[in-house]
């Protein structure tokens, strides 16, 4: 018995890195998978299905159920194709693991108009556009029925979105809009039985490696903890009924490490009866950035700091 047998899960950017190693496990567990990826290079760029189709042979040579889908997740009409070819091929859609992604790092000041664009575009409608169509076919199913769908999507996020990088205005903009977005759908979707979280991973893949070097590699006689897979057992639990009320949420997950993640939120407040005007605003800042450190702030805030 597998935690999924029954259910059918799409996996986007599922040819490699984490992506693979979500839809391996799925499939391990008993989903049929949906296995997405157009196959570019690391910064988007080309067209590759092998990638994808090697996943899907080592799914299928293990005994599960997988097939490729090859459509790019940024197309609005290629994100509807994904959803129905779930459907059509395995009978419907349970679960929607938005996780493709590429990279094109630039300083601000330096950025491209194409550089920006090409980022937004397969992170920030990439996880929009599938989660639009699979949650249109769920409220379907929820209409039809008047039964609570038990529906998941799980999004990927980033810390580099959520505390801001430098070097990467396009990428970091369209995670954490990614983040922003998560609790918008969980809230808009809870009532039809479809939960939505998200997850920040660390993983050791050909987008990390020229960075993290030594800090994410295997080392000799200890846990993997910056394999994919690490990410994937999270991702998992996500997508299953374990984690039933869970939605909303952001997980961060690096190596041994699982942290839940909140946003903004107010630090200090002033509050005033009359209009604002520039001497009012001036003379309640004294207030307003009492305790609170000059320059911007902090990388990485420490558990549970505002
Ligand atoms: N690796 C990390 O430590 C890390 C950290 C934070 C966030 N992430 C996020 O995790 C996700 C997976 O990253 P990874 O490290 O496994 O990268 P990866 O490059 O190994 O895999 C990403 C996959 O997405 C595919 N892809 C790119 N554009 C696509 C499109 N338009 N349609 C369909 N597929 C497309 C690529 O072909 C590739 O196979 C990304 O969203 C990334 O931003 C990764």
């Amino acid at each position: 018995m597998g935690r999924f047998d029954g259910k059918v899960a799409i996996v986007t950017g599922a040819g490699r890195g984490i992506g693979a190693a979500h839809a391996v496990l799925l499939a391990s567990e008993g989903a049929a998978v949906v296995v997405n990826d157009l196959g570019a290079d690391a910064t988007g760029s080309g067209a590759d299905l092998s990638p994808a189709q090697q996943v899907v042979e080592q799914i299928n040579a293990a005994g599960g159920r997988a097939v490729v889908n090859g459509d790019s997740v940024s197309s609005w009409s290629g994100a509807e194709a994904l959803i129905s070819q779930a459907v059509e091929t395995f009978g419907g859609l349970d679960i929607l693991i938005n996780n493709a992604g590429i990279l094109r790092d630039r300083m601000s000041f330096s950025m491209t108009e194409e550089e920006f664009d090409a980022v937004i575009d397969v992170h920030l409608k990439g996880h929009f556009a599938p989660s639009r169509f699979a949650a249109a076919y769920w409220r379907e199913q929820y209409k039809a029925t008047n039964e609570p769908v038990n529906a998941k999507i799980v999004n990927t996020a980033s810390e580099s979105g959520l505390y801001a990088n430098g070097g990467q205005a396009n990428y970091a903009a369209a995670k954490a809009g990614i983040a922003s977005m998560t609790i918008v759908m969980a809230r808009e979707l809870e009532r039809m039985g479809i939960r939505v979280n998200a997850i920040c991973p660390t993983a050791r893949t050909r987008l990390t490696e020229d960075l993290a070097g030594e800090f994410m590699a295997k080392k000799e006689g200890k846990p993997d903890q910056f394999a994919p897979e690490n990410i994937s057992a999270v991702v998992a639990w996500l997508a299953s009924d374990l984690s039933t009320g869970i939605t909303g949420q952001v997980m961060k997950v690096m190596g041994g490490n699982i942290q839940v993640l909140r946003g903004w939120r107010p630090v200090t407040e002033s509050t005033d009866e009359m209009e604002w005007t520039l001497d009012s605003v001036d003379a309640a800042s004294a207030k307003l950035f009492e305790g609170v450190p000059a320059g911007v702030p902090k990388f990485m805030p420490a558990l549970g700091e505002g």
